[in-house]
């Protein structure tokens, strides 16, 4: 029986079970990894993504399977467009794969805009499912500069209103606010940009 006014002790893994937890979950350096980068078209995502990747291949023991933005709209994707809901369809997608490609070990990277909180936290759930880690990337380049950029002429045309729905300029952006890491590519190079990614994976026991 307790007083009114006693103070309960915090809840806690009994140590014994802990033990056994930790016994059952290999290291981080073993187990798959989700690495999902965020943010506007032109802001660097692919670049990183892709440089990313090559890095991993080079140097480390994992598989690596790299969910490029064109090529997932090409064939996982095909037939979605760019409302709200086909975003959506495409980024879980994207997610469920990615997830798979990480159960057993591997290191899945992928770059979609993902401009919605919850089709970014489902994809984050699908892979902590499959017992892989998940680490979100906010490419946070601000408009302005991936407008400057605009390699593919699509801002251009946004603001002409020849194309309606382009992510920033009149359809929404929502701003992470779990992610692991923030890089604006503004002023940095993509090796730059890729070195960050590496040390925090590294700092935090994904990497060898
Ligand atoms: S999403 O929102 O995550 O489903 O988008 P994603 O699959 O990453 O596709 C983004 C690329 O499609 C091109 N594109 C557009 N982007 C944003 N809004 C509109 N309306 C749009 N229409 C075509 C654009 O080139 C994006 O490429 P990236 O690589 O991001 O620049």
């Amino acid at each position: 029986h307790l007083d009114r006014g006693t103070i309960l002790p915090e809840w806690h893994t009994p140590p014994a079970v802990a033990r056994e937890l930790a016994r059952a979950r290999p290291p981080r350096r073993q187990r798959g990894l989700v690495v999902f980068f965020t943010g506007l078209s032109g802001s660097g995502k692919s670049t990183m993504a892709t440089g990313l990747a090559d890095v991993l291949l080079e140097t480390g023991e994992r598989t690596v399977t790299l969910l490029d933005g064109d090529i997932v709209r090409r064939h996982l994707s095909a037939g979605l467009g760019f409302s709200a809901e086909d975003r959506d369809t495409n980024v879980r997608r994207i997610g469920w794969v990615a997830a798979e490609a990480a159960r057993h070990g591997g290191v899945a990277i992928c770059c979609p805009i993902a401009p919605y909180r919850d089709a970014r936290a489902a994809a984050r759930q699908f892979a902590h499912n499959a017992g892989a880690g998940f680490v979100l990337v906010h490419v946070s380049t601000p408009l302005a500069e991936c407008e400057r950029r605009d390699r593919k002429g699509l801002y251009a045309k946004a603001r002409a209103g020849i194309i309606k729905g382009m992510t920033g300029i009149d359809d929404p952006y929502e701003e992470p606010l779990d992610a692991e890491l923030t890089i604006d590519t503004t002023d940095r190079s993509q090796g730059e940009a890729v070195t960050t990614v590496l040390r925090y994976l590294g700092s935090n026991g994904w990497l060898d």
